[in-house]
């Protein structure tokens, strides 16, 4: 997949941004608080319609303006144009001319994967964080597992909100139970099945970081242990204790292990950071094999955090997704891996809000 051309209008610190890329590996060079993450952000937003920085969208509009404006021509099995406008009361979006009101009609137009430091809580962070990492892949992959997760949530929402009643209706509670369990146990197959795909991805592109080191393994984790029926049966007098639903897929973990020991626990931070790095390059490779074509990578940061050893690791595994039909875009401050790893660069200056060929 390629992102061919960009442009940016009023997008945090560009006023105005026009640029065509060809496929391969793009490297943005620049010193700090040049605008160089905010390229990046731009080019996940086309693709996900969020900024990965978690900030509502509001924060992107270049300051003491009321609007910001990002494109571009994205070419995979199809060539799109994308074309998204957003102010504080309109937003449009507009695929090949055309106006797109539901989320699942646009996404996969542009399919990214994003390295960035915050995926050190992916490790460290809260069964939360790597349960969004599991439902963002299997959103970017199947095409209803979105409508079951919301439906899921919806019911759960409703639920916990019965269940903080004095006396909850019993009708109502099975009503939303129901609902609960058949979407729940929709959620724990397509999880199972991701899980036992991209393990060995994770503990094959560990390896390929960090050679003749540990073994990386991914595990599912379901708070269910067997039958979502029966546990829920059996927690409803703790859960009328609680006042909320304590078992169900809103629970799950996924487990993380460095030859069968805690990474969280027993990782360094070198240890932590490539098994981070290693399920960003499992989430790209399943994504290629899905799609067919390998999504667009957008590497913020990484390499300033690895040793000289693991930087020579990665850097072969992302210059052959770039060539491999691909691309990649990389933020630095300074090229430090051996040049020889360095061929088919394209290289780019971020100086104050402009991009130009370096
Ligand atoms: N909404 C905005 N409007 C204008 N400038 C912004 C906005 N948001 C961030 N910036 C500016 O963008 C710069 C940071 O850009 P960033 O891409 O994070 O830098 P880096 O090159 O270090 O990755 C800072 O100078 C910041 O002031
Ligand atoms: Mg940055």
């Amino acid at each position: 997949m390629q992102l061919a051309t960009l442009k940016l209008r009023d997008f945090r610190n560009y006023r105005k941004l026009e640029a065509e890329f060809e496929p391969g590996f793009h490297l943005l060079l620049g010193n700090n608080a040049q605008g160089k993450t905010n390229l990046l952000e731009a080019i996940y937003l086309l693709s996900t319609l969020r900024s990965f920085r978690g900030v509502g969208n509001s924060q992107i509009i270049h300051h003491g303006q009321s609007a910001f404006f990002a494109g571009g021509v994205a070419l995979g099995q199809t060539e799109n144009n994308i074309q998204y406008y957003w102010s504080s009361n309109q937003r449009k979006l507009k695929l090949n001319q055309k106006p797109i009101r539901r989320l699942a009609e646009y996404l996969g137009t542009l399919q990214t994967v994003v390295f960035c430091m915050e995926d050190l809580h992916l490790i460290k962070g809260s069964a939360k964080s790597r349960r969004r990492f599991i439902d963002l892949l299997l959103t970017q992959t199947q095409p209803g597992y979105l409508g079951i997760l919301h439906r899921y949530t919806e019911s759960l929402r409703s639920r916990n909100a019965l269940l903080k009643r004095d006396s909850p209706d019993v009708l109502l509670l099975d009503s939303f139970t129901q609902e609960l369990i058949s979407t729940g146990e929709k959620l724990m197959m397509c999880r199972r099945q991701l899980v036992e795909k991209i393990s060995p991805l994770v503990r094959l592109g560990y390896r390929k970081i960090a050679p003749k080191m540990e073994d990386a393994r991914v595990e599912y984790k379901p708070s269910v242990r067997e039958d979502f029926v029966i546990e829920l049966n059996r927690s409803r007098e703790r859960e009328l204790r609680y006042r909320s639903t304590i078992i169900g897929p809103h629970r799950d973990e996924l487990k993380l292990t460095l030859d069968d020991k805690p990474a969280v626990h027993f990782g360094s931070e070198g240890q932590k950071r490539t098994f981070s790095i290693a399920l960003k390059m499992a989430q790209a490779e399943y994504l290629a094999g899905v799609h067919g074509v390998p999504p667009v990578l957008l590497i913020d940061d990484v390499m300033g955090e690895l040793d000289a050893e693991r930087r020579a690791g990665l850097m072969p595994l992302i210059s052959r997704t770039g060539q491999a039909l691909g691309q990649v875009f990389m933020t630095c401050t300074e090229e430090n891996w051996p040049s020889e790893l360095s061929a088919d660069i394209h290289r780019w200056r971020v100086e104050q809000g402009l991009l130009r060929r370096a």
